[in-house]
């Protein structure tokens, strides 16, 4: 069963979101299986705005998964491919952007969100709740083998830190995506529209 759509959002403040975001683009940022995807897509819904995915666009660029990828070519070149995507994809105005975990982790493609004008919104979730989501994955490839639980909670650990310089952050732990989303509305709007 697919989790109930969460309530529209008044014209008035998704204009308002909108008109404030003035082109930048919005991009989620935060662990393996923060839900990054799933609130990413709704809120693009929520505010009739383009969405995408890095890693999807990677994948359908080079015709490969992004284990084949680490597999075959190794993170560096990964992280090179996330670069690209991510200038190019915030460089087309207002968007909705889920990106990799590692975006706003490793050097380059960190580095290319922060010099960027982008808005990044951190979902943040803890070890246990990622954990959860993922056990039953085999697609990331920084998680494949034994000690899933102990590999988990050492990205967090390292991580978390510098997730913490995004622009805002929402708790996305339990939550219903649509109350996630609504979260992500009211910070949008009081960082962009009441409170700039
Ligand atoms: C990664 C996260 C993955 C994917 C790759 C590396 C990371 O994306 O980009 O496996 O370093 O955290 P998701 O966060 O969408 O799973």
């Amino acid at each position: 069963m697919s989790a109930p759509h969460p309530p529209p959002v008044p014209d008035a403040q998704r204009e308002a979101i909108v008109a404030a975001l003035d082109g930048r683009a919005i991009v989620l940022v935060g662990m393996m299986g923060a839900g990054k995807s799933q609130i990413g897509r709704r809120l693009s819904n929520l505010l009739q705005l383009p969405f995408f995915d890095t890693d999807k666009q990677i994948e359908q660029a080079q015709g490969q998964s992004i284990s084949e990828i680490f597999a075959e070519k190794g993170e560096e070149a990964f992280r090179k491919s996330e670069t690209t995507v991510l200038l190019e994809l915030t460089a087309r105005g207002s968007v909705v952007i889920a990106a990799g975990g590692g975006a706003f982790v490793h050097a380059t493609p960190r580095h290319a969100l922060l010099t960027s004008p982008a808005l990044t919104l951190w979902l943040k979730v803890s070890a246990q709740t990622i954990y959860l989501r993922v056990k039953n994955s085999n697609q990331r490839p920084l998680l494949a083998g034994a000690g899933l639980r102990t590999k988990i909670d050492k990205l967090v650990a390292e991580r978390d830190q510098l997730y913490l310089s995004a622009d805002l952050a929402i708790d996305n732990n339990g939550k219903q995506p649509w109350v996630t989303c609504q979260a992500a509305i009211a910070a949008l709007h009081g960082h962009l529209v009441s409170d700039p």
